[in-house]
This record gives structure tokens, sequence and C-alpha cells, in this order.
């Protein structure tokens, strides 16, 4: 199963940015990833395409996840979801640590490269080195025919279409998808979750495109954030688990593009050192997406607070305590928390780029960046 595109995509169709334009486009985008990849009646993910077979998953010992900027974030929530459904420790590393720090990889260990252009330097070299030490490599990346795509063992292509804007949006959001997939393959076939679980995380996967629509109709809410908070010289992000992950690619997003000053904190990490850098009026955007911390969270909003922060939240739909609490909430559509991320993001990017534009950045082409980093 392959999805071709037409020449009018790489056109902006009237968006001003074309980064806009692929944070609109992600609706679809999760849709092609997961078309032809679900069984109809959705009790299993169907990834004959990997072609990796059982008994090679099951007597895997370890995982590792190696990438570079936005896909090294996709990479940690890869962890925190295979770990979780498939009961594998996976370890996450930055393709160019990775690559010069001799890492303990054999034969019993996969390791997956995430990579939207399948070109990365650091990310490719890491490739080879892994296979060199004997683990093989599944590569999931956007473009078909890419070098990492062409030596990897093993390659799921993400659907995300050709991305323009050096800031990456619909191909983080598809690599999430690619890591829900492999971790509920690896889940079935190692027995880990049984098949209600799985049915239940199906279901919502395949609502999350419906979802990232209603979070994309509310932009106008983010626009408005930007206007307020545009000027900010420092911004913070702060969430707990998956949460983190997703308030390190927000705050990359920011900084990115905006070239505001931004840091992504595990959220009770804060009293150790970042609550020193949290003052009257400091924008703090605190993730709290995920039910079981909930509470830990609200308390380090409640810490910055103190502290005279302006807290904008994110939530699903119903944790109204925060309004009490912080000074803007936004919302994203109730789902299993393990899919948070992929909605979480949405308002995240928009602010980047809605703060960008308040500062009259060149939001596609920023200062200093590349599309695609084919060197050292
Ligand atoms: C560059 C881009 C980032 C991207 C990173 C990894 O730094 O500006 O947006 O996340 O490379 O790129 P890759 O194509 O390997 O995902």
């Amino acid at each position: 199963f392959e999805v071709k595109w037409e020449a009018a995509q790489a056109e902006k169709n009237g968006f001003a940015h074309f980064m806009l334009k692929e944070i609109h486009e992600q609706p679809r985008a999760l849709r092609d990833t997961l078309k032809g990849r679900l069984a109809g009646d959705d009790s299993a993910v169907v990834l004959k395409e990997l072609e990796i077979d059982d008994q090679k998953l099951r007597s895997l010992r370890k995982i590792f996840i190696t990438a570079c900027g936005t896909a090294y974030h996709a990479g940690l929530v890869g962890k925190y979801v295979i770990e979780q459904l498939a009961r594998v420790p996976v370890e996450v590393d930055i393709a160019s640590e990775f690559r010069y720090r001799q890492p303990l990889i054999d034969e019993d260990t996969l390791v997956i490269v995430i990579s939207q252009s399948g070109e990365t330097a650091d990310t490719l070299a890491a490739l080879r080195e892994a296979r060199r030490l004997g683990a093989p490599v599944l590569a999931v990346t956007n473009v078909v025919d890419s070098s990492i795509a062409r030596e990897a063992d093993h390659v799921l292509y993400t659907w995300a279409g050709p991305e323009i804007a050096v800031a990456s949006t619909k191909a983080y959001t598809t690599q999430l998808v690619a890591m829900y997939l492999i971790a509920l393959h690896l889940a079935a076939v190692r027995g880990t979750i049984t098949l209600e679980e799985r049915r239940a995380i199906i279901k919502e996967l395949k609502q999350l495109d419906s979802r990232a629509e209603l979070i994309l109709g509310n932009g106008h809410l983010i626009k408005d954030l930007a206007r307020i908070y545009g000027r900010a010289e420092d911004v913070f992000f702060i969430g707990r688990g998956l949460d983190h992950a997703v308030a390190l690619e927000g705050s990359l997003k920011l900084k990115e593009i905006s070239y505001i000053h931004a840091e992504a904190y595990a959220a009770g990490e804060l009293k150790h050192g970042t609550l020193a850098l949290i003052e009257k009026g400091v924008p703090v955007v605190a993730l709290a997406t995920q039910k079981n911390l909930f509470e830990k969270t609200l308390s380090n909003i409640k810490e910055v607070k103190a502290r005279d922060a302006t807290v904008i939240a994110l939530a699903m739909e119903g944790q109204k305590e925060l309004e009490k609490v912080a000074d803007h909430v936004l919302y994203i559509p109730p789902t299993n928390p393990v899919l948070a991320p992929v909605l979480a993001v949405i308002p995240l990017q928009l602010l980047a780029y809605q703060m960008a534009v308040v500062r009259g950045c060149d939001v596609d082409q920023p200062r200093n960046l590349a599309k695609s980093v084919t060197v050292e």
C-alpha cells in the first residue's frame, strides 16, 4: 500500500505559510498513516510490510530508538508507549550521541531509527553503526526510497506527504502513529495486552483525525494567546510522563521559528533548579493530559503560580479544576492518555506558529536551520 502525492500538495493552497498548511493537513496525514494497517474488526495492527517474523519479535531483549530533532522527540513518546504496552526496555538516544558512544547492542536488540527525510547524516550513520554491531534496523521514515529506507533492514513509512516547512509538524504526529502501531504489534505478538485493551486503543487511534480537526477548528483561541504573549523573552514548558515528551517538542517548535528562549522540564524536576527562573509574568505552558499524573502536575502548576508565573494549561476536556489555578486553559478532546501526545502537540504547534507570525519571523525558513541536515 502506497499513498501517491499530487504536485498541488507542494503548493500552499491558500495558507499563509507551509507550516500552517502542514499543521492543518494532520487529520489527513493521520488517516493515511493508519490506512491498510488495521484489521477490519479493529482487533489488530497489520504490519506485514515490516517483514520481521514473530519469533524474532518475541526474542528481543531491548529496543533502541535513535533520531535527531523532532524525530527524537517522537522517539521519546515511542519509549513510553512501547515499554507500557509491550513491556520491552527501550532506550532513546540522539543519533549524534548514539553513533559515538559504543552502544550496547547485539542481534537481540531492535534498533528503530526515525527520520522524516531519511537523509539526516547522523541518523544514517547511527543506522550503519547499529547494523555493523549486528542489530536489525527498522526505519520509520516519510520519504520512499530515501537513503535510510534503502539501508535499513525493515521500513515502516509514515504517510505525512511532502513536508516543506523546516519546523516539522505532520511528520511528527505520523511518527507518533508509527510508534503506536509498532507498540501494539509488539504487544500482540508478545502477549502483553489483552484483545480488549488492543481494541480499545485501536478504536481511539481511528478517531484521532476527527479530534485533531476539532482542535484545528479552535485555532483562533491560540491566535489570541500569541497576541498577548508574543513578546515574551522566555517561555517554560512543563509536564510529566508523556506530557514531558510533548513539552520538549512544544519548546523546540517555539525556539525554532520564533527565536524565543524556551525550555521544557519534567514538572517534578522544577524545584531542583528551574523554579529559580520563574518570576512574575513568565509564561509557563503546563501540560496536564495524563490522568494518573494530573494531581501531581496540578501541584506543580500551583508552585509556579505562587511565583507569579502566567500559566497556560493544556488538558483533556473535563479538567475544570485547572480553570481555578491557570490563567488560560486549552482543552483537547478526551482520548486514551497514551494517544494524547498526538492531540496535545497541535495547540503547541499553533502557538509557536502564531508567536512567530506576531514577531514577524520567517516561519518556513528560520535562520540558521535546514530542513534536512546531510552534513555532520
Ligand atoms: C532538522 C530539521 C528538523 C528535524 C531534524 C531531523 O534539524 O530542521 O525539523 O526534526 O532535522 O530530521 P529528519 O529528516 O531526520 O527527521
